[in-house]
């Protein structure tokens, strides 16, 4: 049996647009092969950096552009090693064990159907000592899809002012946006002040192409680009003037239009098929945009060990203790899988739901 993943937060193949991007990675080599073809500046490609400079109304100077949002992430965290930082609860894996992994004191903040929890946040900031910043996905979060409400937004940028906290806005889903009104960034809302953003072109062109970025302060930016230098050289010149070259012919309004379709199609193919079989069992939210959304089955339900008997069933998902999560939540990944696979692998997943686990 083909197993079916509601496990893998990547975009559909027909999500990547091949062919165009095969064709602008040959127009910049053939324009402009020295450049990308050879070791450049750790701040990264610098028409790249002009025109997301651009789009934030930021100097060029304060871009950095690292191998995938996660590599700068992973820059961001050594610079803090040691320190305490605030996060969601449950939040993105791969920053946890990044955090983790560099002696980080890690704390996490409940959230709930609107986003992180400003009285938690401003809770948590009067009684312990400083964090050195809080990171948060504020927009369909990885793993929820749960989307960050005007007021609390408002809230927190205002909480970042009043404790000079460091605020780390994660990014990557806010343009693959397929329904409702955009919300603006936490960035936006701060004027910059106190707020890091970050984003990527994983989602919105290819995550192949490892092109993610850092909106920072001045100094920041420096010193990360040092750590930059220190660890890989040159960031991939022709990644980043393959993205420019794909952003300077127009390609990509019209792509995120097609990947936005794309994407409702399978949000919606899967809350059809839960509300069809698992309507009486399970709770889920209905995310605007993004890639996933978070299942809540029964209390009883421990969805590690759920995940198991689901594999050997032929569907998987990622348990939401893996994120800090309840044992009876569970990470359901709507982007990769064909609209017409969605039905049949929570079909396979209800019916292990309904069945008693000594069964
Ligand atoms: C919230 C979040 N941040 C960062 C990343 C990493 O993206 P990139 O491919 O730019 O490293 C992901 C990837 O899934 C993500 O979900």
């Amino acid at each position: 049996m083909e197993p079916i993943s509601f496990a893998r937060g990547i975009p559909a193949p027909e999500c990547l647009p091949v062919e165009e991007l095969a064709d602008c990675a040959r127009a910049v080599i053939e324009r402009d092969g020295r450049t990308v073809l050879s070791y450049g500046s750790a701040g990264g490609y610098a028409p790249l950096r002009e025109w997301i400079a651009e789009r934030h109304g930021v100097e060029p100077a304060r871009i950095l552009l690292t191998n995938g949002s996660l590599q700068g992430f992973v820059f961001l965290a050594q610079h803090f090693a040691g320190a305490k930082v605030l996060v969601e609860r449950p939040t993105y894996d791969r920053p946890l064990k990044i955090l983790r992994g560099l002696g980080v004191d890690v704390v996490a903040l409940p959230m709930d159907e609107e986003g992180l929890d400003p009285d938690a946040l401003d809770r948590e900031l009067r009684s312990g000592p400083s964090p050195a910043f809080l990171y948060t996905i504020p927009t369909f979060q990885n793993p929820t899809g749960r989307t960050l409400s005007l007021d609390r937004r408002r809230r927190v940028v205002e909480l970042a002012h009043d404790h000079d906290l460091l605020v780390l806005e994660d990014d990557p889903y806010g343009l693959v946006r397929f329904e409702g009104e955009s919300q603006p960034t936490l960035f936006e809302l701060a004027g910059g002040d106190h707020v890091v953003y970050s984003s990527s072109f994983s989602k919105t062109v290819a995550p192949g192409v490892r092109v993610g970025y850092f909106v920072l302060p001045n100094e920041l930016e420096r010193e990360l680009e040092a750590l930059a230098v220190s660890t890989y050289i040159t960031p991939a010149l022709i990644g980043q003037a393959t993205v420019h070259e794909f952003l300077r012919r127009g390609s990509f309004e019209p792509n995120l239009e097609r990947v936005r379709n794309l994407l409702r199609i399978r949000r919606d193919a899967m809350l059809d098929a839960l509300e069809r079989d698992l309507g009486d069992e399970a709770k889920w939210n209905r995310p605007e945009g993004g890639y996933f959304l978070w299942l809540e089955l029964p209390d009883e339900t421990d969805t590690r060990e759920l995940l198991g008997r689901a594999e050997a069933a032929g569907v998987t998902f990622v348990p939401g203790a893996d994120f800090g999560g309840a044992p009876a939540s569970a990470r359901l990944a709507y982007s990769f899988v064909a609209p017409e696979e969605v039905g049949e692998g929570v079909r396979r997943l209800a019916a292990l739901v309904e069945q008693p686990v000594a069964a």
